[in-house]
């Protein structure tokens, strides 16, 4: 399981999101590799060249994925530029056996200060798992970080979105199972 996204900024939100379903995935028996952040600090991507080093390792990982999760920050009411930038980096998949995300599941989370960029970012983040071929599960979160946060360790008080964390993990567990 790949989890991709989050911020660069301290206490990101929507990076803390990310490790706690990957933790429940790691709970579950998945075995989870995070690419968050500054991990994903890459030059815009350029089709056709040559692949700059540290993305190496980021597409070799969700080549052999089974499952994805990804978050995003919602900045100016869409996916970041950082996490964008990332998902066009999956391009390099195009001609693989699975291209792209064909076949695997894909939990999607969208955090920002106010539910409109939320809630937008989500549906935004669902049409590009659609053109990427990937299988959004059911349940995706959109939480707003003015609301509900989570703390360094993913745990947060807000009882409906930590159980919502937990059927997010299930869902894209359940599916490469199935
Ligand atoms: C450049 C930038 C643009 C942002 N735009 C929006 C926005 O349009 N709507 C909103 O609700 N929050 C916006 N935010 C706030 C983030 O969505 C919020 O901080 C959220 O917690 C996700 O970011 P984080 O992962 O760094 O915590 C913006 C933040 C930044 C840095």
């Amino acid at each position: 399981m790949v989890g991709i996204g989050g911020s660069v900024d301290e206490g990101s939100q929507s990076d803390r999101v990310l490790r706690a379903v990957l933790s429940d995935v790691t709970a579950l028996g998945g075995k989870v590799e995070v690419f968050s952040g500054l991990d994903l600090d890459l030059p815009p991507y350029h089709s056709g060249a040559v692949l700059p080093e540290p993305a190496h390792d980021y597409v070799a990982a969700v080549r052999a994925a089974d499952a994805l999760v990804i978050s995003s920050p919602g900045y100016h009411g869409t996916v970041s530029g950082l996490v964008k930038n990332a998902l066009d980096y999956l391009e390099e998949l195009r001609t693989d056996r699975r291209p792209y995300l064909d076949g695997r599941a894909v939990g999607l989370i969208a955090v920002a200060g106010g539910w409109q960029a939320s809630v937008g970012t989500l549906g935004t983040l669902r049409q590009v798992v659609h053109a990427l071929r990937g299988w959004p599960t059911p349940l995706g979160l959109a939480i707003n970080s003015r609301v509900t946060t989570f703390d360094e360790r993913g745990g947060t008080d807000d009882d409906s979105t930590r159980t919502a964390v937990g059927i997010m993990a299930r869902q894209v567990m359940d599916f490469p199972r199935r």
